[in-house]
């Protein structure tokens, strides 16, 4: 059995190679999302994008999610605040966590920056709780790197 850590290294080569040379951002995060949420069997993997002061929803896998979030609201809100990722071991214990769905327990959040700016974030969610750690930020800020 692999251990997370190996999952990641044999992921990463083929999300580069989804993601470069392609120019569209949606096609990408749709691969993207596709690809992680196959090999890791999250309850929801998909990206947001800022749109003006929002982030709307984007290509992602799993059951339907809230369309819209404000900036700073919610995990996604704030991870894109802070241009950092923001990893939550217990959602319930997050102020103004959004529940997009009930099931969720734990979260992490990765931004997309592109020429300083976040441009999108890159949201897990898992029915575990503390699913994700720092080598889940390792590996996943790796990968968004080259969508920006
Ligand atoms: N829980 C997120 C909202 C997005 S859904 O989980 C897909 C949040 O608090 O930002």
């Amino acid at each position: 059995m692999m251990t997370k850590e190996e999952k990641y290294q044999a992921l990463l080569p083929q999300i580069e190679g989804l993601v470069a040379g392609e120019p569209d951002l949606i096609a990408k995060m749709a691969n993207v999302a596709a690809l992680l949420h196959e090999e890791f069997g999250f309850w929801w993997t998909g990206f947001y994008r800022v749109v003006g002061d929002e982030l709307v929803l984007g290509p992602f896998q799993g059951p339907i999610a809230c369309i819209r979030i404000a900036y700073g609201r919610g995990v996604c809100g704030t991870a894109w605040q802070r241009g950092e990722t923001v990893i939550v071991p217990n959602v319930h214990e997050f102020p103004g966590h959004i529940a997009c769905s009930s099931a969720t327990n734990s979260e992490i959040v990765v931004p997309i920056v592109s020429g300083g700016t976040v441009i999108a974030v890159l949201d897990i969610d898992s029915t575990d709780y503390g699913t994700f750690d720092d080598t889940d930020r390792h590996y996943l800020e790796q990968m968004v790197k080259g969508m920006g």
